[in-house]
């Protein structure tokens, strides 16, 4: 029999700090409606200069891992579309930071926030052959686009750790997936701009229009159809368009009752997302984990569709089914880490957003008197930068 494979722990960082997107609006000389209920946002993440992917996607990894899970990593694989570097992966820091055993493999993907979901394959692949092995996939990424552009509203900045082994706690990733790609210019950015290119409203329909094709053809491949699926979660960019996505599988002949039941379990499905914005590669997982820790209707056995979409663009609609116990695997007080995070003013918001690393002649900053260090909740920070080198801190 194949053996299964799939979610065994997950876990998500966040920076300290948020901006109530009522404050966005009231700033930027909007109707607080259009980003509460037009967008169904609430709260956004904000980063210090003292947290980048590193740092946060380290943090998620260290609140799962114990000395045991970092002796069997043989893989550590980080999706992100906010790298630090060029040349140097991410995940070879995390590496050092989190003491995997030094036989392991550390790379970095990218294809905008489809990243992450790529990454689960190849886990997946890599533990067929290596039964006994662990991976480490990680999906961390800040979203940027602006003071005073129309994506500013859906910015974010957060990262979601996820182990995957044989015989997992949480999730098992079935084989039956779908992907698509299409040749557009829906997002994207230039290695010379700090900031994305967006064509907002062609990327949203993009984004549905990805979703009902690769649906239909996963149905036709599979001879599959809703009734297969016990819940769904989306890549959310802002929750609405989840909302979008959901109404869009439930269309044609689907009963209300049965529609009901999926958007009640919709609504869990956003809980986190609403109060941390985008954050890209981890938007859909973060949206599962919102799932799990929320919805009372879920239970072992339930298939979860998930659709994972990235700019450019690539996505894939693919499916977990739960594990017996999943839910002892989860935390109930996740909300906690949500009411202890600082709210910023707008000036902060923009005071943070602006600040850059200012190197000397030599290629030296040093962060560590912040306050953004003392205030951290997260095990790692950016400490400082040494002759261009980062240097990061374990703080907790
Ligand atoms: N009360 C209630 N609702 C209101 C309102 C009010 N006073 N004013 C406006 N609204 C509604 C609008 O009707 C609209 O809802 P519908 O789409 O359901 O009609 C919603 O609020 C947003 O209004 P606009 O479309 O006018 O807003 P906009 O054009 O200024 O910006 C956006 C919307 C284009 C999505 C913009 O936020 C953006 O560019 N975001 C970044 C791109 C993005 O997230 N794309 C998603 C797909 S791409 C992807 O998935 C990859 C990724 O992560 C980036």
């Amino acid at each position: 029999e194949k053996i299964k494979i799939g979610i065994d722990k997950i876990g998500f960082a966040m920076p300290k700090y948020f901006l109530d997107i009522r404050d966005l609006a009231l700033g930027r000389n909007e109707n607080e409606n259009k980003f509460v209920k037009g967008l169904m946002q609430s709260e956004m993440s904000i980063t210090p200069v003292t947290e980048d992917i590193v740092s946060l996607g380290a943090s998620a990894a260290e609140q799962i891992l114990d000395e045991e899970d970092k002796k069997n990593v043989e893989m550590i694989i980080v999706g992100t579309e906010s790298s630090i570097d060029q040349s140097k992966a991410s995940a070879v820091f995390i590496h050092h930071l989190l003491d995997i055993q030094p036989f392991a493999r550390s790379i970095e993907i990218k294809e905008a926030c489809y990243g992450a979901t790529a990454a689960l394959s190849f886990a997946k692949n890599y533990i067929e052959k290596n039964e006994n092995a662990s991976v480490l996939v990680i999906a961390s990424d800040i979203a940027k686009y602006g003071i005073n552009t129309p994506g500013e509203s859906t910015q974010g900045a957060g990262s979601i750790a996820m182990l995957i082994k044989k015989d997992p706690k949480i999730a098992v990733i079935n084989d039956e997936n779908v992907c698509q790609t299409r040749d557009i210019m829906d997002f994207w950015r230039p290695n010379y701009s700090d900031f994305p290119i967006v064509d907002g409203h062609f990327s949203t329909k993009q984004y549905l229009d990805c979703l009902t094709t690769t649906f239909d053809e996963y149905k036709k491949r599979y001879s599959q159809d809703l009734s297969n699926f016990s819940a769904f979660c989306f890549h959310l960019p802002f929750p609405k368009l989840g909302l979008k996505a959901i109404n869009s599988l439930l269309e044609k002949n689907v009963e209300k009752n049965i529609k009901n039941i999926f958007l009640e379990k919709f609504h869990t499905s956003i809980v986190y997302g609403k109060r941390v914005g985008n954050i890209y590669t981890g938007s859909l997982y973060l949206s599962l984990l919102s799932s799990l820790e929320n919805c009372d209707n879920l239970k072992a056995g339930d298939k979860i569709g998930m659709y994972s979409y990235g700019s450019g663009a690539v996505c894939e609609f693919f499916n977990l089914s739960l594990a017996e116990g999943f839910k002892n695997h989860l935390r109930n007080d996740r909300l906690n880490d949500f009411n202890n995070r600082k709210q910023l003013s707008i000036e902060e918001y923009e005071a943070m957003f602006f600040e850059k690393i200012i190197l000397d002649k030599e290629g030296n900053c040093d962060f560590s008197n912040s306050k953004f260090i003392q205030e951290s909740d997260n095990a790692f920070v950016l400490e400082k930068i040494e002759n261009h080198k980062r240097i990061y801190k374990k703080i907790k």
